[in-house]
């Protein structure tokens, strides 16, 4: 079988490696990828420089297996031409994918289908969106695609006026409406089902630190690590989640007509009224793929293709019961900026950890070197979560380069 993974990052990376290591993925392609990930898959080739063009050097290469990483793709309709050219897709097409592309769209099919989420308002110019503001903190939410930046968190009017001056006089975003949410409070936990044609199976249960620093301090982020476990939350907030978010949003797809084969990522916030669905996105999480996919036993690609031609079956992998710990290294600068070309040491020193690339390249002389934000997740694993801090932290440690920024409490911090 023939696979393509679309996307470039340290979660394309994590699910590059779990096809690679199934049984029945005889040849593994990444597009655009990354230096890294080019070492373990291979390339495409030809012109590619948009959503059919993609699809058509796919079908010239025989791709088999279409597996969506990013979500930019999938909202551009990947997977409504790949299977139109007869390519079987993980990962919803267009119209679903509103659930993670309009924010707005989502909180209509949440409210429709009576799964619990704050309150909300939305707008569509300055003026009324600042009449919509009822209290502080409130959230403002830009209702598209801004990747991860289109989210403030406002203590005052001052804070709320900027970023709606942002969206609606800079446009920083594009045109667009804005959310005005209810700030809730609590821990987060993201709960990342795959789903296919009405059936669904829930992965191990992550959690991602957002924070740039310490104690859930500082700027958010893309994610400065994530941790996975099984006994991350009890059994009985797992089946609550399910009874209240998942099971409801699979049969919401399914009263909506809405075609959906593909990961439906929960975001959740479990607040003292239980917990409530932020959003939703249409892929794996990142950094939380680089702790759960590491932790599936069984034939992942054999699982994808089955679900991606609309038949889940639960049976072809399993989840090690154990921990995950993904600690995500970033370049100087970041979430601000971010600085290319610091050489990465020690990458060939590490034992028993995986190590995902997120923005690394190459240089002249064959050396990594940090390209972007977030650099490396190192991702270690033990039966316990004590276990799993120690085998990630002693690993991550022998990884370095100039600039360098990491959280030392990724993991240790509990529910
Ligand atoms: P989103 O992209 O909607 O998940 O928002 C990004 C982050 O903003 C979330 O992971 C939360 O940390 C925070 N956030 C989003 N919505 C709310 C809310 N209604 N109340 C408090 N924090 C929120
Ligand atoms: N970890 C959050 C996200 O992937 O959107």
């Amino acid at each position: 079988m023939k696979v393509i993974v679309v996307g470039k990052g340290g979660r394309e990376h994590a699910i590059v490696t779990a096809l690679v290591e199934s049984d029945s993925a005889s040849e593994v392609f990444c597009y655009p990828g990354s230096d890294a990930i080019l070492e373990m898959a291979k390339s495409l080739s030809g012109e590619i420089n948009d959503v059919e063009s993609l699809v058509k050097s796919m079908v010239d290469e025989g791709i088999d297996l279409c597996v969506g990483g990013e979500e930019s793709w999938l909202a551009m309709g990947l997977a409504d031409k790949a299977r139109q050219a007869g390519i079987p897709t993980w990962g919803p097409v267009q119209f679903s994918s509103q659930l993670e592309a309009s924010k707005e769209f989502a909180k209509e099919f949440m409210v429709r289908h009576n799964i619990p989420t704050g309150g909300y308002d939305s707008a569509e110019d300055y003026e009324s969106a600042k009449s919509a503001i009822t209290s502080y903190p409130t959230v403002l939410k830009f209702d598209g695609l801004a990747a991860g930046k289109g989210v403030a968190i406002c203590f005052n009017e001052s804070e709320a006026e900027s970023f709606l001056d942002e969206v609606f006089i800079q446009k920083r975003f594009g045109d667009g409406r804005i959310l005005i949410e209810e700030y809730l409070e609590g821990p987060e936990v993201s709960v990342i089902a795959a789903v296919a044609d009405g059936e669904y199976q829930i992965f191990t249960p992550a959690r991602d630190y957002k924070r740039l620093s310490d104690g859930d301090k500082g700027l958010n982020t893309g994610g400065m690590g994530a941790v996975a476990s099984r006994s991350l939350i009890s059994g009985e907030l797992l089946d609550q989640i399910e009874d209240e978010v998942i099971r409801p949003s699979v049969e919401g797809l399914t009263k909506d007509n809405m075609d959906f084969r593909g990961f439906l990522y929960a975001g959740l916030m479990l607040t003292p009224d239980g917990p409530k669905l932020l959003e939703y996105n249409c892929r794996f999480g990142d950094p939380e793929a680089q702790a759960v996919l590491p932790l599936i036993k069984g034939d992942f690609a054999a699982y994808l293709m089955s679900a991606a031609k609309g038949n889940l079956m639960d049976g072809l992998i399993d989840f090690d019961k154990g921990w995950s710990i993904c600690l995500v290294l970033a370049s100087a600068g970041y979430p601000s900026s971010s600085r290319s070309g610091d050489v990465i040491n020690g990458l060939d020193l590490v034992d028993g950890v995986r190590v995902y690339h997120a923005g690394t390249e190459k240089n002249n002389d064959g050396q990594y070197v940090t390209n972007g934000g977030r650099v490396l997740a190192v991702v270690g694993h033990g039966e316990t979560r004590e276990t799993a801090l120690e085998c990630s932290y002693t690993e991550s440690e022998k990884i370095s380069f100039d600039g360098n920024q990491r959280r030392s409490d990724i993991g240790r911090l509990h529910f």
